[in-house]
């Protein structure tokens, strides 16, 4: 367990500067050091450090403070996580035995339902309610083993054993309510499940954070019920059984993905033990970057259904965003692979399994042209069009040609005149990413260099005058890296080439190199301002490069890092890491 003690140690050993050096440059002062705060922009310091008080903290946007609130906020991870990666940062063994996690400040909480735990446990396999609800899950091939590892119970069928017990356990009725246990009548306590297989959720290091309930008997309630949100319990966070599937996920490297629990189930049966599921919701990005801590290959295993179709795209848009590699496996002739299993056995499961797993886009690619009717063709436009775009979002030259190629073959169409059409048609802008930009509020400081983008897209003449005056001034590098390249890429490879600006032209450029999305980001900003372009305004925009160019000149110097400062050396450098990029392509 993890003392006070062990955790006040951990702050006193702490280097603070050591610590956030790595996130903002922090300047010597009298008593301590400050700098530029990382958690917010601002010209004047206002974060403040301090070795003998071990505190980081921000006194204009109050981030920050123990070392362990800093990486909290600098990292968005947990009080248990930030605990963990300061042992780590000191070389302290904190020998966290697992179930001690989070447990400082929740314990109650789980302790709770740990013993409700044990309750629904033995009320399965002890009562004459028990036999009926063991009958059902030994029937649906749950044998004993597999129920006690995924320690499934009973919730009674009474409606208030479970809150009698935690009372005489010494629970308060606000801490059983507020642990979604009880529910609370006009004048008496009432147990939240009552009469449903219990499924105890728990989290990565093995504490009970939930429970759904599954009816087992006919009856019109919701098949299932989960612990409403909880302090230790956020639904589109929770993983069911990454707990118990950790160790098969490292060893296989990769994950399996299903919608159900008892899929899950099936799936453990079967002997594919790297299985999860969420409960029931969409793929959150949180879910998969708690995945990513263990691996970075995902199968995706959904029902067998239109709802299972869909969700599975939905799942792989969200996973594409956080660079995962995908396979899908669809199944057939079973609605989801509890069925699957129930029919043919684990054997031929775990056979069927391993033999059809494939490539996210190529299930795509086979889903819209196996659904598509290539003899209409209003259908086959619209299969053109959910091509094209997928091929965008998957943003690879070489995938492009080889699905065009495909779709080429299929459809009767020589590639060059299919190429030709992928490259008229309008980009695809991505939803969500329409939305994030729509939120967030435009920021004055780069929205200067995107309208010099806007000025150089008029005419290469102008391009080159904007370019020329930036390297006159030598202000090239108060670009943003990202705007940085998308700049050299455009007077220096694309204007090397074209006389005039073409959209799709340059969009393939981009594609080349990974930019798109960025590029599209940016557009995007512009699109919802209203931004008169005169030359007066390409002259303030010019003015204020330079301005930002001497700032961080400045910073280059008081850094004193051998950076290359001069604008031409920084192009010759961003140009090389293309070619470099392009020359890898080509092997
Ligand atoms: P079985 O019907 O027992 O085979 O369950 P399943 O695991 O195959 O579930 P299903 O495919 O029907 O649903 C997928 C997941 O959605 C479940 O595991 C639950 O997490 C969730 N779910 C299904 N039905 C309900 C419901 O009625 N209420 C809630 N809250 N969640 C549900
Ligand atoms: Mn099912």
């Amino acid at each position: 367990m993890l003392s006070k003690e062990d955790i006040n140690n951990l702050i006193e050993k702490t280097d603070m500067v050591k610590l956030v050096e790595p996130y903002t440059k922090l300047k010597k002062t009298g008593s301590g050091y400050v700098g530029l705060c990382p958690f917010h922009e601002e010209k004047t310091p206002s974060f403040s450090v301090s070795q003998d008080k071990h505190l980081a903290y921000c006194f204009s946007c109050h981030k920050g403070g123990s070392p362990i609130q800093f990486l909290m906020d600098i990292k968005h991870i947990d009080f248990m996580d930030a605990v963990k990666e300061l042992a780590k940062i000191n070389n302290v063994n904190l020998n966290l035995s697992t179930k001690s996690d989070n447990s400082l400040t929740y314990k109650k909480y789980y302790d709770m339902n740990e013993l409700a735990l044990k309750f629904y446990q033995a009320n399965l396999f002890n009562t004459k309610d028990g036999k009926v609800a063991l009958k059902y899950l030994h029937e649906r091939g749950l044998n004993d083993d597999v129920i006690n590892d995924f320690k499934i119970g009973l919730a009674p069928k009474e409606d208030n054993k479970l809150y009698s017990l935690l009372k005489d356990a010494g629970y308060l009725e606000l801490d059983m309510i507020d642990n979604g246990l009880v529910k609370s009548n006009s004048n008496s306590y009432q147990d939240v499940f009552i009469d449903r297989i219990m499924f105890p959720i728990l989290d990565e290091v093995g504490n009970v954070v939930a429970f759904s309930g599954r009816t087992y008997k006919e009856s019109k309630m919701a098949k299932y019920m989960n612990t409403t949100d909880t302090f230790i319990f956020k639904k589109s966070n929770v993983l069911y059984n990454l707990n118990q599937a950790m160790s098969s996920i490292e060893q296989n490297k990769r994950v399996i993905l299903y919608e159900g629990y008892m899929d899950v189930i099936a799936s453990y049966r079967a002997g594919l033990k790297e299985a999860i599921c969420s409960m029931g919701t969409e793929l959150t990005t949180n879910q998969i970057k708690k995945i990513k801590k263990y691996t970075n290959n995902v199968i995706i295993a959904y029902d067998n259904d239109k709802a299972g179709l869909n969700a599975t795209f939905r799942a792989i848009n969200m996973l594409r965003k956080e660079h995962m590699n995908i396979l899908v496996m669809r199944l057939n002739g079973a609605k989801d692979s509890d069925e699957f299993l129930k029919l043919n056995g684990p054997v031929k499961y775990k056979g069927y399994f391993n033999s059809n797993l494939k490539e996210a886009i190529d299930f795509i690619y086979d889903t819209y042209t196996n659904n598509a009717n290539l003899n209409s063709s209003t259908q086959v436009e619209e299969l053109k069009k959910d091509i094209y775009r997928e091929l965008r979002t998957f943003n690879s030259a070489l995938l492009v040609e080889k699905y065009l190629k495909k779709l080429s073959n299929l459809l009767n169409i020589s590639y060059e005149a299919l190429l030709n059409d992928y490259n008229r048609t309008t980009p695809y802008k991505p939803i969500e990413e329409i939305k994030i930009v729509e939120k967030t509020k435009l920021e004055e400081k780069t929205i200067y260099e995107l309208r010099l983008f806007e000025y150089a897209k008029i005419s290469k003449e102008k391009a080159l005058y904007i370019d020329n005056y930036l390297e006159k001034n030598d202000c090239l590098l108060a670009f943003c890296e990202l705007n940085q390249r998308l700049w050299v890429l455009l007077v220096n490879e694309y204007y090397s080439h074209h006389q005039e600006f073409l959209e799709d032209e340059f969009v393939k450029l981009l594609n080349e190199n990974n930019l798109f999305d960025d590029y599209y980001q940016n557009t995007l900003q512009l699109e919802n301002t209203n931004i008169k372009y005169t030359d007066e305004d390409l002259d303030s925009c010019l003015k204020r490069m330079i301005q930002k160019a001497n700032e961080k000149k400045q910073d280059l110097l008081q850094e004193n890092i051998q950076k290359a400062t001069s604008a031409e050396l920084q192009k010759e450098l961003v140009l090389k890491k293309f070619k470099e990029r392009k020359n890898k392509k080509g092997k």
